[in-house]
């Protein structure tokens, strides 16, 4: 039995061809397009190529040429079916099975894209030629929609009293009539009506290009009427599995990584209009797990950026709680809220793409972000409210399928708490530890804590060599694998270095150090008072020494770790976690 149409487009659509062949040949991206070895012949020099964008690959020295079905049955030596099978299994789509109604849906399907074609057609032409849709052109015309604009989103205009059912029921049948959601029984006047009567109508299609469904717009206010409807759902049309517009946004995804996410038509409308092709709307409805995965086969980052009004930043917390149980390494969701009661199309109306874009770069944040903020502006500092947050950001974190991005998203929330409440994580990470043996007055105490931890470690190493400098004249080979953190510390080591190994005679009067430096060091190691009182046991002191050369090297470490988690938190990328593991390791090993 024949497969639908609609499934392996499904699958192919899920499945770029790139994505399937480099299962099995070693892709190197060029231009548009990716060359590998042949998988047909023992080639040496790349013959083979692959183009995602039309969907097929090609190899040049055999002529062997085909699409992700022709490319698995050919070199896994499969069937038709079980090649379907395969790939269906890759996407992530279940085995199609097939039962006696599936031909009938099949020609379904054909009369139902049929139908809409033909009607959309027909209200684009209306629109475009007929004298009686002046009010609808002039509306069109005043929201700047130039015919070029009409024609590239096949925008319609459906008559005040339209009778296009008398027309279609000439080749459709009744039921398929009935049940598309172009008509309504009207029982009054015993007629099937047009339910896009006096509306704009922007059709909306599935994945593959055909239109399955349709949004209709007012031209002109009235309180009793819904400014935008929709088609309602259908065997074919369901409004959580499609976006408007992702039949032609996927086609940039080779040229962007990123996807805008909008509320509306007007918006993927007005952002195409000005040169932002990457965009698409999910239809006046929540948005649902399965409309981001779809976009996550495209791209590697949505961005959602809703109308800047009360219900637009709902919608947006309401998106986030949603989607971040699909976000997987390498993948971003990310915000956008535009200033002053913008939505994206009256925003880059009036301020075009390059502005759009600039604010789009300087202001996105990241879900997480994005989460941590809002519930955090709901909370207050006492103990319940934080509890309350914490229990909050773990439940969402919880939803996370990915494993991976689960447990850093966790760090990175209990992290912003433990900022919150400083008493509970004392002595954590970076926060300064307070030696308060370092002095008894509390002016030192409070000008030590303008130094960071890093420069507390090396004052006092330096400390160490600069009042033992014979002791380590001896002892060179101890400054071996010594790592300064900062500059001024790298400098003042070095010169210290360089002055033991060029003189015989050495003093500390005659260090070429900044004298002031000296003083200082001298003033702030906190190893000073320990280091006062066995000054006379040499092997202890180098024992000191040695313990904190450690010290300084793992803090080193750590800070490289916090800096690429902070990027980490950023980018959520496979190579930064793998540099974090790396350093992980050499931390326990020091
Ligand atoms: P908006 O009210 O923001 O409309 O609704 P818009 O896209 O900015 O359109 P214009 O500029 O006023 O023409 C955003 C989306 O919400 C859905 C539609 O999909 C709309 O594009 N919506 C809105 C409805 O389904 N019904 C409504 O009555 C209103
Ligand atoms: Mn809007």
């Amino acid at each position: 039995m024949k497969y639908p149409k609609e499934y392996l487009d499904e699958i192919k659509t899920r499945l770029k061809v790139s994505t399937v062949v480099s299962k099995y040949v070693n892709l190197k991206k060029r231009g548009k397009e990716f060359v590998g070895l042949s998988p047909f012949k023992n080639e040496k020099t790349p013959s083979f190529t692959v183009n995602d964008e039309k969907g097929f690959y090609h190899c040049f020295s055999t002529s062997e040429h085909g699409n992700i079905f022709d490319f698995i049955m050919k070199t896994q030596n499969l069937k038709f079916g079980e090649a379907v099978k395969t790939l269906a299994n890759l996407a992530g789509i279940k085995p199609y099975t097939f039962s006696k109604s599936d031909e009938e849906r099949e020609k379904n399907w054909q009369k139902y894209i049929s139908i809409y074609s033909t009607y959309i057609n027909f209200y684009h032409e209306e629109l475009l030629k007929n004298p009686d849709s002046k009010l609808a052109k002039d509306y069109l015309k005043e929201r700047n929609l130039t015919a070029e604009v009409v024609k590239k989103f096949n925008i319609g205009y459906v008559k005040k009293n339209p009778n296009f059912y008398e027309t279609l029921i000439k080749k459709f049948d009744e039921k398929i009539l009935k049940e598309c959601g172009l008509f309504y029984f009207d029982e009054k006047k015993n007629i099937y009506a047009e339910r896009f009567r006096d509306r704009i109508i922007f059709p909306i299609n599935s994945i593959t290009g055909q239109p399955i469904a349709i949004g209709g717009r007012i031209t002109q206010k009235k309180s009793y009427l819904a400014k935008y409807i929709n088609s309602p759902e259908t065997q074919f049309f369901k409004k959580g599995n499609n976006l408007y517009n992702l039949d032609k946004a996927r086609k940039f995804s080779n040229s962007s990584n990123e996807v805008f996410l909008v509320e509306g038509y007007m918006d993927v409308i007005g952002l195409s209009r000005s040169g932002i092709e990457n965009c698409v709307a999910n239809l006046g409805t929540a948005l649902t797990d399965r409309q981001t995965s779809i976009l996550n086969q495209f791209f590697d980052e949505i961005i959602i950026c809703f109308d800047s009004d009360e219900s637009g930043y709902k919608a947006a917390v309401r998106a986030a709680e949603n989607s971040i149980k699909e976000i997987q390494p390498e993948k971003q969701i990310s915000f956008l809220f535009l200033p002053g009661g913008e939505d994206p199309d009256s925003y880059v109306s009036k301020n075009g793409k390059n502005l759009f874009l600039d604010y789009f770069k300087e202001n996105k944040i990241l879900i997480h972000n994005f989460l941590f903020t809002h519930f955090k502006k709901q909370t207050t500092n006492s103990p319940s409210s934080l509890a309350t947050l914490e229990k909050k950001l773990r439940s969402i974190t919880n939803t996370i399928k990915d494993e991976f991005i689960k447990k850093y998203i966790l760090d990175f929330f209990l992290g912003k708490i433990s900022q919150l409440t400083p008493n509970l994580s004392k002595g954590k990470k970076f926060a300064i530890k307070h030696v308060y043996s370092l002095s008894s007055t509390k002016k030192i105490f409070n000008e030590t804590k303008s130094l960071s931890k890093a420069e507390l470690q090396e004052y006092s190493l330096l400390y160490l060599i600069i009042n033992n400098l014979f002791l380590f004249k001896e002892n060179m080979d101890l400054f071996e694998n010594v790592e300064f953190i900062t500059d001024q510390g790298k400098k003042i080591f070095f010169e210290i270095k360089d002055y033991i190994q060029r003189n015989n005679e050495i003093n500390i009067e005659d260090l070429p150090t900044d004298k002031s430096l000296i003083e200082k060091i001298n003033k702030f190691a906190s190893i000073k008072h320990i280091s006062n009182k066995i000054k006379k046991d040499h092997q202890k002191l180098l024992e000191i020494f040695d313990e904190m050369k450690k010290d300084l090297a793992n803090l080193s470490i750590e800070i490289k770790i916090s800096d690429l988690e902070s990027k980490f938190s950023e980018d959520l990328n496979e190579s930064t976690f793998n540099k974090i593991k790396e350093l992980k390791k050499l931390q326990n090993i020091n």
